[in-house]
């Protein structure tokens, strides 16, 4: 018997895991501290009452005889599908229901979506990243280069000729840094994917926070993505379903390596290894769609999109250097003094109890930077904002 010895190559303990424990340890000791969590990002206001209202209808509907659900489709219900098609004409991108994958939200097909793939891949990552594409290749075994996302390119790492990979990971707008692609870069990476069959994995779970209309929200904006390109998006921090569970994956039919569908493979996969989420849930995410359910997530992501106005301003009165925080739920700040981003946190934490995220658990070159979040209520992000000023004025 055999265990699957790449787990050896990876790190402890998963990197919000392991802020959690930290953290939890700190209060034990000091019960009456006021921690103020701006790391893993989490929202915190409640769900659209939207959602709510169809869920609690979907529910009723659970214990009824006529309207009750047993399995549903793998692939998620053609309500949401087609919902979810209909959202992406507003950007003049047109789907098929059937390139559409409900799922229990975007990190899970963002590892399960491997099973696809050789493990002969070489695998094209930025650094910095949000570590699950990291974690779930090393999990598998596969071969991985890193792309540097540095100062000097904002974070935004552009496709090299003499780098060959057959899968890359894009995050846009992303986490941790903020960064968001503008279209000719988006063009770049696209040309690149087709000129070279490789498949672009892009992770879109914070397109909602995109304000500037003249930024991509999907990849499948940029002609030529759909022979290279899979979307993963999430209700997550989109309508606040980080507890509720649900996401999307879009497998476009064009998307063909070695004579196969790459769509026909997913949903080969989904078939047979998820059983879909729940009807309840479903209904709640369909709700985000309609013009009432689009009011409400939008005055949500405004509220969040304010607490980031406030924290990128407490750091420009510090001179504090900082990225994202714009189109973006994520403040990516360079520790001042040069300070190691481990011993960051822990200052913020003993010194303030404020908590984020340090910089260098998103790779080697998120060293020396920090991620805040402007997932917090309004409250928690001023008082925090304000032992900013008391600690670096
Ligand atoms: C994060 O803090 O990076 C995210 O909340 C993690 C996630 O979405 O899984």
């Amino acid at each position: 018997m055999k265990i699957n010895s790449n787990y050896s190559n990876l790190k402890d303990s998963y990197l919000f895991s392991t802020i959690a424990k930290k953290v939890n340890e700190y209060k034990a000791a000091n019960p009456d501290a006021d921690i103020i969590r701006l790391g893993i990002g989490d929202v915190t206001l409640p769900l659209p009452k939207v959602c709510v209202e169809a869920m609690e209808k979907a529910s009723a509907e659970m214990g009824v005889k006529e309207t009750f659900k047993g399995y549903g489709e793998e692939q998620g219900y053609g309500f949401l599908r087609t919902a979810v098609a209909k959202y992406y004409t507003n950007r003049n991108v047109v789907l098929s229901d059937d390139e559409i994958f409900i799922s229990d939200g975007a990190k899970s097909d963002l590892g399960n979506i491997l099973d696809v793939f050789s493990v002969d891949n070489t695998v094209l990552i930025p650094d910095p990243v949000y570590p699950v594409y990291v974690d779930t290749n090393v999990m598998a075994g596969r071969n991985i280069v890193f792309m540097n996302g540095n100062e000097e390119n904002g974070f935004l790492p552009m496709p090299q000729a003499d780098v060959k990979a057959d899968i890359i990971y894009l995050c846009s707008p992303n986490n941790p840094t903020g960064a968001v692609y503008n279209k000719a870069q988006l063009k770049e990476w696209v040309d690149y994917a087709n000129r070279n069959d490789a498949v672009i994995l892009f992770d879109a779970a914070y397109e909602a926070f995109i304000m500037d209309d003249t930024l991509p929200k999907s990849i499948y904006e940029i002609e030529g993505a759909r022979t290279c390109a899979i979307e993963f998006c999430s209700f997550s921090k989109k309508a606040g379903f980080t507890g509720t569970r649900c996401g999307y994956t879009v497998v476009p039919k064009e998307l063909v390596r070695e004579g196969v569908a790459l769509n026909k493979m997913w949903l080969r996969r989904q078939t047979t290894k998820f059983n879909g989420v729940p009807y309840i849930v479903q209904r709640g995410a369909e709700a985000v769609f309609t013009e009432e359910g689009y009011k409400q997530t939008q005055e949500n992501i405004e509220y969040y999109l304010g607490n980031a106005k406030i924290i990128a301003a407490t750091l420009d009165e510090l001179g504090i250097k900082y990225f994202g925080g714009k189109n973006s739920p994520y403040i990516w700040l360079k520790c001042p003094d040069n300070m190691k981003s481990w011993d960051f946190f822990d200052m913020l934490l003993t010194k303030i109890n404020v908590v984020g995220t340090p910089g260098q658990g998103f790779g080697e070159n998120g060293e020396g930077f920090f991620r805040l979040t402007a997932f917090g209520s309004r409250e928690n992000v001023i008082k925090a904002m304000e032992r900013f000023k008391n600690l670096f004025a």
